[in-house]
């Protein structure tokens, strides 16, 4: 590969992708406005500070919504490949408040689509999400399930997102990739997301908080998995294609829990909060279409996992 530009680079799974690129010898050019709406900037300057030093990396502090500044970038730096990540995340908090949610990720990437349009870039990953399936109780979910009935704003954002960038390759031949995340959790996880909050609670024998009775499933995947996904992607130009990229091995709310006290040694203080009906009751990928088109499969087992968060979260 050659330059790969990363939106999202200073975030959770911006920041892992940058540094895998950079190992594999690519130049990167980041684009993120560590942006503070949902948690602080702090956290995505840490995040990112390991990188800054690398002669392959120049990172533009730039909002996606601001066309003329990314154009700048792309006529500076000229990206034949590149990583959409840049977007406002979180289920719950974008039935809150949505607007952002539209702006950021359906107007920025719209920003992405025009420019990779207007500079041929060679091939465009976008980051979306399993949460445009919804609360489909038909499990797993493979690619071809029904995706109009999301339960968030957020989730609808994402599925529209996919919507234009097919209508982008149906009339300009952009060669797009849609990745359906799922649950991703590791080294700079988000704080606002479970593995985090229940991580740093055990390490510091705080109160875990378990939504209703700790039957939701979540299928948990591991950072490092969704980066070489990512990189696979970037790798392949495909035409259009959406692929999950999941761990295909939910685990319960209480199931995580053993977890975490099994690999920390210590005894979860749990309490039940009740469930929050913006939240999906299961998430469960498919990934045969990963398999097959990219050649992928997770390998991260979810308890060395959990062990490198928490080893990671004791350092932070
Ligand atoms: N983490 C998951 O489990 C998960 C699951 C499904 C999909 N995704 C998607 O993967 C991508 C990365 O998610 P993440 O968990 O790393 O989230 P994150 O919030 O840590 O990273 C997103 C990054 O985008 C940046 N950003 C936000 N608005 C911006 C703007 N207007 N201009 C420039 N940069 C902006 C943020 O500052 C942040 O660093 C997102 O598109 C998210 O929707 C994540």
């Amino acid at each position: 590969m050659e330059t790969v530009l990363v939106t999202g680079a200073a975030g959770f799974i911006g920041s892992n992708l940058v540094e895998a690129l950079l190992k594999k010898g690519n130049k990167v050019v980041g684009v993120d406005n560590f942006d503070d709406g949902l948690y602080e900037a702090s956290f995505k300057e840490k995040n990112i500070k390991s990188v800054l030093s690398d002669k392959n990396f120049i990172l533009y502090r730039v909002d996606i919504r601001e066309k003329e500044a990314l154009k700048d970038i792309f006529e500076k730096e000229k990206p034949q490949y590149i990583a959409h990540l840049a977007a406002r995340a979180n289920v719950r908090n974008a039935a809150k408040d949505p607007y952002p949610y539209v702006s950021i990720n359906i107007e920025g990437t719209i920003n992405i689509l025009e420019l990779s349009r207007d500079f041929n870039v060679k091939n465009l990953v976008i980051a979306s999400s399993g949460s445009v399936y919804g609360d489909d109780p038909n499990m797993p979910w493979s690619e071809d399930h029904l995706t109009d009935k999301p339960v968030s704003p957020y989730g609808a954002t994402k599925r529209a997102c996919e919507l234009l960038a097919y209508t982008y390759h149906r009339n300009h031949n952009l060669n797009i990739t849609c990745l359906r995340y799922f649950n991703a959790y590791g080294e700079n996880n988000r704080p606002d997301l479970v593995p985090y909050i229940w991580g740093k609670a055990i390490l510091s024998d705080e109160e875990i908080e378990i939504s209703g009775d700790g039957s939701r499933k979540r299928d948990y995947t591991y950072v490092g998995d969704v980066v070489d996904a990512t990189v696979l992607a970037l790798e392949k130009p495909l035409g259009f294609e959406i692929i999950n990229i999941g761990n295909s091995s939910p685990v319960s709310l209480k199931e995580l829990v053993s977890i975490f006290e099994k690999v920390s040694g210590k005894k979860a203080n749990v309490k039940s909060r009740p469930s929050n009906s913006v939240s999906m009751e299961s998430t469960y990928a498919d990934i045969s279409k990963a398999k097959k088109l990219l050649g992928w499969e997770p390998k991260m087992k979810i308890e060395k996992g959990i062990g490198r968060l928490l080893t990671w979260l004791s350092h932070r």
